[in-house]
């Protein structure tokens, strides 16, 4: 499924992204380069001076983007994505609060279930596997898709520096998987990989705590390129 990628498809600006927690670095990372991207964005937030913070930052960056935001709870219905991107201490609350409004949408969880201790990042362990798997356990209607954990947010915030690399995604949905690896090659230099079923999102979820102990050793923003193909 995956292909050879030197630039970024050609943008939809009708493709509405929300991003629930997008006041964060990766919430903001992610809605600065799909902003670039040409998407229509909106920064939820529980609170709204927050979100207001964030557009404008995002803005800065991508001066003629379409970039709006508000409370995450505002934005879902309009989506045709809902990015989450909270701490991983919050998912399932968060979830729990939104799952009526997240309704049958695709809701991609970009959660890394972690903990820091005096080691550093540990992953944790998921009652039902993964984050993702435990997100579709309690938004039972949502499309949910798993990816773009392997993203890091100062690269994506960064946008005029292309970046590289894959993103894996899984997903028990064949459609909002595909839709969702179309997203990803909106960003330039970037390869969507089929990782399979929702099952596989653990392994993506823990590999990122090994990336961020390689960001350390080699002060870099590391991330994953799957070769072979
Ligand atoms: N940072 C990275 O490079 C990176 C890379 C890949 C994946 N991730 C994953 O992406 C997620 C977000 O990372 P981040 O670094 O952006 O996290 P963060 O800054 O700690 O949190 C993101 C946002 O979540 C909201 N939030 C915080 N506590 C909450 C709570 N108890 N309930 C509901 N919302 C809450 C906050 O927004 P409001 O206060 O405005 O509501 C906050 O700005 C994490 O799960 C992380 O594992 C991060």
């Amino acid at each position: 499924m995956a292909r050879s990628k030197s630039k970024e498809s050609e943008p939809d600006p009708d493709v509405r992204i929300a991003i629930i927690g997008g006041t964060g670095p990766e919430g903001m990372g992610l809605a600065t380069r799909f902003a670039k991207a040409g998407h229509l964005i909106y920064i939820g937030s529980r609170s709204e001076e927050r979100a207001e913070d964030a557009v404008a930052k995002v803005r800065e960056s991508v001066p003629d983007g379409h970039v709006f935001g508000g409370l995450n709870e505002d934005g879902l219905e309009r989506a045709d994505f809902v990015f989450l991107t909270v701490p991983s201490d919050a998912h399932d609350d968060t979830i729990e609060q939104l799952a009526e409004a997240i309704g049958d949408k695709i809701l991609i969880d970009v959660v890394v279930p972690m903990l820091f201790d005096r080691e550093g990042p540990k992953a944790i362990d998921v009652e039902a596997g993964s984050a993702a798997q435990q997100a579709r356990a309690i938004a039972t209607d949502a499309k949910v898709v798993s990816g773009f954990h392997h993203l890091d947010a100062s690269a994506l915030a960064n946008v005029d520096k292309p970046m590289q690399g894959d993103v894996i995604i899984c997903s028990d949905h064949r459609g909002a998987k595909d839709k969702v690896m179309a997203l990803v090659e909106n960003i330039e230099y970037i390869r969507a990989v089929d990782g399979g079923p929702l099952a596989n999102s653990k392994y993506i979820e823990q590999l990122t705590v090994l990336l961020i102990h390689i960001n350390k050793i080699y002060r870099t923003h590391s991330g994953v390129r799957i070769t072979g193909f």
